[in-house]
């Protein structure tokens, strides 16, 4: 049997917990039940790469295949959505069995796609690219459950971790402390046993690691060593 995680079960976990969240845009799509089933112990969430081919210059899945794989996983399902126009499939994804949706502030209609987003009940994100600046989310801290800090212009797996953004990751966790904000801050893009506990220590407390996941013999093993590379240099910031 696939999926079924004695951590995961469609929990979110509590806002600033450690999450390891493997993303399947590294994973063999033909056989994706299979490869999410085998990462599921080690998993909190499940990192689900959405590309329109617009915003992002490739072009991956959707809601069917949310909806294919949520009969196999009882993962917490973290759909971050490359889109364009993202407002048009957030419904469907809610019912294809999405937990978390992120979307991106680039976008714009931001208020609209957060009010959208919460009235689904999906636990609410947005996502900034590494030149976004702070300024751009830090409106909506109050209103969002999860900010992602892009470690990498989104598109394409395997790319290299740019440090440069970890000054913007410390803002935001800086926010979250002074105002006492119940907020989620992930890293995404080029995340390793190397790169994790460096976003740790800016202030990240969710970690999206693909190509150091899938790519590893034992996915599983992989994710727990990212998870034991963090476990020294987490939560410094409080
Ligand atoms: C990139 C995606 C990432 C990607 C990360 O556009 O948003 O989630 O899967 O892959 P790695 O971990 O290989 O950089
Ligand atoms: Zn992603």
């Amino acid at each position: 049997m696939t999926g079924g995680s004695p951590k995961g079960e469609r929990d979110a976990g509590h806002h600033g917990d450690v999450r390891i969240a493997p993303s399947v845009l590294s994973a063999d799509f033909g056989m994706l039940a299979e490869q999410v089933g085998e990462v599921a112990r080690a998993a909190d969430w499940l990192h689900v790469d959405v590309m329109d081919g617009h915003f992002v210059p490739n072009v991956t899945i959707g809601p069917p295949v949310v909806a294919s794989l949520r009969r196999h996983s009882s993962l917490f399902f973290d759909c971050h959505l490359m889109m364009t126009e993202p407002g048009r499939y957030l419904d469907d994804f809610a019912r294809a069995g999405a937990d978390g949706c992120t979307v991106h502030v680039e976008v714009g209609d931001t208020d609209e796609l957060v009010a959208q987003m919460r009235g689904l009940g999906l636990r609410t994100g947005l996502a900034l690219n590494p030149d976004t600046p702070f300024e751009a989310v830090e409106p909506y801290l109050d209103h969002v459950d999860l900010v992602l800090c892009m470690t990498v212009f989104p598109g394409f797996g395997g790319q290299s971790f740019i440090a440069e953004v970890m000054p913007k990751v410390a803002r935001v966790r800086a926010a979250v402390e002074a105002g006492g904000l119940a907020l989620d801050i992930e890293v995404d893009g080029g995340i390793d046993p190397e790169t994790a506990p460096v976003a740790a220590r800016a202030g990240a407390n969710v970690f999206v690691a693909g190509s150091a996941v899938f790519g590893h013999p034992q996915p599983w093993e992989a994710a727990e060593e990212i998870r034991a590379a963090i476990a020294p240099t987490a939560h410094t910031w409080t």
